[in-house]
């Protein structure tokens, strides 16, 4: 048999890639960083920016991205080469398997952050007053070699999966996860809202400050958070659309994606807000990265049961990061294999250890070494620095070569054309087809610049 269709394997059904994308998309972007940027951002406002890009950016990236996979059957660097061989165009990829390295090495350690309160809620460890959880969180993160480790475990559990041919596997896992996850979603949610005082979160939440609409650094951030959720810009989607094939359909399947994951964020808000607020003494900007850790297992003290509730919660958010740590991984061990002709294996145990190696700083940045922890300087934590040189920077210029890539090099027509393959319904191609050629660029150049412009004044 030759390569190429049987060894590199294709999902099950289209429902098999919304699955798998779905679970790239959903994890902790959603569920730790969507609320933590909110409350940076200042609240409903970052809700609203968030929004329009992802309707109005992200969305027709998304579509951009699993056509240029479908199309190629090849990781990212190779279908740029293929679309338009003998040109520069292929280092759009090449971006795309560093920011998986990149963003695999901090991810990894928040991750591995979820994998100890599983423990910890189970065992009741998290309980008491609201200063003793915030103690026992900062206790937690500045434990150098417990982080390290946990961030390990996250390492070595994505490597042996993806070893083992990952598309059956995660395609089982998502089907199981999504509905479990939305359904505990909702039902915190609920407990949420009701709680005495949630009505200061609800508010926070859903009613912007005008002002800060126009507020360039939270558009900045909105854009970034949108890229990261939705894990676009960095060719995860371009690496797995190409094991779509061309009977299974995209229009549909990327407004599946969109819906899941924007539906999963606004319902973690909906529990962090009203439940913080409920909390005396509660900042949401100042929550950083421990929001959901100091938040959440106070919200499980109110429930009958909590720490059930608070374990099941903590094993679906790490099995939700596993998904999307699977498809971090699988961008640049994608490229050595197809680009390469490494062997899956290889190419795993490299990546990982490579990734693992930058983990280090990120995972001793919490407080376990000053330097790691506040850098010089820049006046943040490591992991927070990677943060935003990947999310704000990398993705939205991985998204914005993707447009301009698909609007004015492959063109429009062509990308039409293998969105309607077989026959596929894809209506508003019109629209579709002026989002990709303007608005997306001008808008994420204009971001982009706007943001470098105030980073260098300030
Ligand atoms: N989208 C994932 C999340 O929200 C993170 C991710 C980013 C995954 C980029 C793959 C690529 O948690």
């Amino acid at each position: 048999m030759a390569m190429g269709a049987t060894d590199r394997g294709a999902w099950g059904s289209r429902m098999g890639f919304v699955l798998a994308a779905a679970g790239s998309a959903v994890g902790l972007g959603n569920i730790w960083g969507f609320p933590t940027q909110v409350g940076r951002g200042g609240g409903a406002a970052f809700v609203v920016l968030y929004l329009l890009c992802v309707g109005l950016i992200c969305a027709p990236i998304l579509i951009a991205e699993i056509a240029i996979g479908r199309r190629t059957q090849k990781d990212p660097v190779t279908a740029f080469e293929v679309l338009r061989p003998r040109t520069a165009w292929w280092l759009t990829g090449l971006l795309g398997v560093l920011a998986g390295v990149g963003i695999l090495s901090f991810y990894s350690v928040i991750a591995g952050w979820t994998l100890a309160y599983v423990w910890y809620t189970a065992t009741g460890a998290v309980t008491g007053s609201q200063d003793a959880i915030g103690a026992f969180f900062g206790d937690f993160v500045s434990n150098g070699p417990l982080s390290l480790g946990l961030t390990l475990v996250v390492l070595v559990t994505t490597a042996v999966i993806i070893i083992g041919g990952v598309r059956s596997g995660i395609e089982r896992v998502t089907r199981v996860l999504m509905p479990l996850l939305l359904g505990l979603l909702v039902l915190l949610a609920a407990r949420a809202v009701t709680l005495p005082g949630a009505e200061a979160g609800l508010a926070y939440y859903m009613r912007p400050d005008v002002s800060r609409l126009f507020d360039m650094s939270v558009l900045n951030a909105a854009l970034g958070q949108a890229f990261f959720s939705l894990s676009l810009g960095m060719g995860a989607m371009i690496t797995y659309g190409s094991y779509l094939t061309r009977r299974q359909g995209i229009g549909g399947a990327a407004v599946w994606v969109v819906l899941l994951d924007t539906s999963v964020a606004l319902l973690a808000g909906f529990i962090i807000f009203p439940a913080g607020f409920s909390l005396p003494g509660f900042d949401p900007g100042s929550g950083g990265p421990g929001l959901i850790f100091t938040v959440l297992p106070r919200l499980f003290d109110t429930l009958p049961g909590g720490h059930l509730f608070g374990a099941a919660f903590f094993v679906l958010l790490s099995m939700a990061a596993l998904t999307s740590t699977i498809s971090l991984l699988e961008v640049p061990v994608s490229h050595l294999i197809d680009g390469h002709g490494w062997t899956r294996r290889n190419a795993v145990l490299a990546i990982t250890t490579l990734t693992a190696a930058l983990a280090i700083p990120s995972a001793l940045s919490n407080g376990a070494v000053g330097f790691f922890s506040q850098l010089p300087g820049l006046g943040m934590s490591f992991l927070d620095f990677m943060a935003i040189v990947w999310n704000e920077f990398a993705l939205p210029i991985g998204g914005l070569l993707v447009a301009i890539f698909v609007g004015h090099i492959w063109r429009v027509d062509e990308a039409l054309a293998e969105l309607r393959a077989e026959g596929a319904a894809f209506p508003l191609g019109g629209l579709w087809g002026a989002l990709i050629r303007y608005v997306c660029p001008i808008a994420i150049l204009l971001i982009i610049i706007f943001t470098t412009l105030r980073t260098l004044a300030s």
